[in-house]
């Protein structure tokens, strides 16, 4: 049995701040094998840089998913090249785009996990399909691990829920990200996989979504563009907790988290 944390959309300074504090605690808590975040809000809300990329590296985290927030910063490709293997970007983005949709990594148990990036398309930019994006690489994948985890950093519900059900039996975990706000409907689907819509947001949630209140407030009123920026108060990691079977790649447990700092 493996253990894996898995942690949403972490948010600008104060969602770094909360990886560096509460990861450490809670690997040694629950005897962690591996972490996996979503970066994708890293850098001031918005992006990837190389160092916050590296100070989420140093807080414990093992892999960087992201979504469409991932080219927000003029620096990107570098980012990419420079933490590549364990800074992804959502694997259905057209054919050229700089970075990898997936890797793999050995533990410290030696026990070999992949990750893989997919970005739903509903409500969100016109990408490749992610269904067929997986299914291209899975069998692949699969060759070099047994522990197959998948981010897919969507908004409509309805694609998550029906990506878990199509990677049922066929990867080990698939969850959720992008929404900012955790569902509680994480479970086991009869084939192994384990599932939850969303992992929820890593940062301050005296926010809308990360954001400061009262300037999503004038956005929503006035329609006008509005310089909204990362707040600060009552900052918490959100994710879950899931144990797989290394050897069966199925995975027995799910369980939500919720840290304050
Ligand atoms: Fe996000
Ligand atoms: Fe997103």
């Amino acid at each position: 049995m493996i253990k894996i944390l898995a942690i949403g959309d972490v948010v600008g300074k104060p969602g770094r701040e909360a990886c560096r504090k509460i990861i450490p605690k809670l690997r040694e808590k629950f005897d962690l094998d591996f972490v996996v975040a979503n970066g994708e809000n890293l850098a001031g809300g918005s992006g990837v840089t190389k160092d916050t990329v590296q100070e989420l590296l140093n807080a414990g985290v093992d892999v960087v998913t992201t979504g469409d927030h991932i080219f927000k910063k003029k620096e990107t490709k570098e980012v990419l090249e420079a933490h590549m293997d364990v800074l992804l970007r959502p694997l259905n983005y057209p054919q050229g785009v700089p970075g990898q949709g997936f890797t793999v990594i050995t533990t410290n148990k030696g026990i070999n996990i992949a990750v893989v990036n997919l970005m739903g398309r509903v409500f969100m930019q016109a990408v490749d399909c992610p269904f067929k994006a997986i299914d291209a690489v899975l069998n692949g994948i699969k060759k070099r691990a047994n522990v197959v985890l998948v981010d897919i950093h969507a908004e409509a519900t309805s694609e998550k829920v029906a990506m878990s059900w199509y990677l049922d039996g066929r990867v080990s975990a698939v969850f959720g990200t992008h929404t900012h706000i955790q569902t509680a409907d994480e479970t086991v689907l009869p084939k192994g996989t384990a599932f939850i819509s969303d992992l929820g947001m890593t940062g301050p949630y005296k926010s809308v979504l990360g954001r400061k209140i009262d300037q999503v407030i004038e956005k929503f009123l006035t329609q006008m563009p509005v310089r909204m920026e990362v707040a600060e108060e009552d900052v918490r990691l959100s994710g879950v907790l899931i144990e797989i079977d290394s050897e069966s790649g199925k995975a027995n447990t799910i369980e939500r988290v919720q840290e304050k700092m």
